[in-house]
């Protein structure tokens, strides 16, 4: 089966001062510990011990029987997209995915007074994201362990908003956190490349459109 722990692409520690080493270890070892093995023991002699984490998700997303099953697969894939979301000293959107934001959101800082809007006014737990839904650029929040693959969306960039990811370094003040995300830790690489994956993948009028759309 295809159940792995991602090993994390950066040193613990480089992603401090805006996420401390001991708070990238503890979420990384023990939180994201747990989910994928918690899938790998949930799913060992049933239909599902071959399937992808993809797959498991799908299969058992709205099935209360299973719901344990898809909370730990959701958590396992939302953390292992999200430990990619990052990277030391963050950067900036380019080429295409730029132009959309820019034509999406107004520019960069447009793009991140929604998303920081959308982290903060999540009430409880979840995730913040910027998906491609139906062909456009979308911010969205799930809440506790949701995740955006179960409803047909494709990620670019995902955050943790659950108290864990940030209450050591940011003293649970989840604003500093994401906006700490957005200036210093964003992976926007990552998200190009995901963009760039979902285009290969779609019909050929589907990337025409969106250069299309950058245009205007
Ligand atoms: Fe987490």
């Amino acid at each position: 089966m295809s159940v792995t722990l991602l090993a994390l692409p950066y040193d613990a520690g480089a992603l401090a001062p805006h996420l401390s080493r001991a708070s990238v270890q503890l979420h990384h070892a023990h939180h994201h510990r747990i989910f994928a093995e918690t899938v790998r023991t949930a799913v060992t002699g049933t239909a599902l011990e071959r399937a992808s984490l993809e797959d498991i998700i799908v299969e058992t997303a709205g099935r209360q029987a299973q719901a344990g099953l898809f909370q730990a697969a959701a958590e396992t894939w939302n953390h292992n997209f999200y430990f990619r979301s990052m990277r030391p000293g963050g950067g900036a959107p380019s080429g295409l995915l730029a132009k959309m934001i820019d034509r999406r959101f107004g520019g960069f800082d447009g793009f991140s007074r929604a998303f920081v809007a959308a982290a903060t006014g999540l009430i409880g737990s979840g995730w913040a994201w910027l998906v491609v839904e139906r062909g456009s650029l979308a911010i969205r929040t799930t809440a506790n362990s949701d995740t955006p693959i179960a409803f047909g969306e494709t990620p670019l960039l995902g955050l943790d908003l659950w108290e864990h990811a940030y209450v050591l370094d940011h003293q649970g003040r989840r604003a500093d956190y994401v906006r700490a995300f957005l200036k210093s830790l964003a992976n926007w690489e990552f998200a190009g490349d995901n963009l760039d994956r979902l285009l290969d993948q779609a019909a050929v009028p589907m990337r025409a459109s969106f250069a299309e759309t950058t245009r205007r």
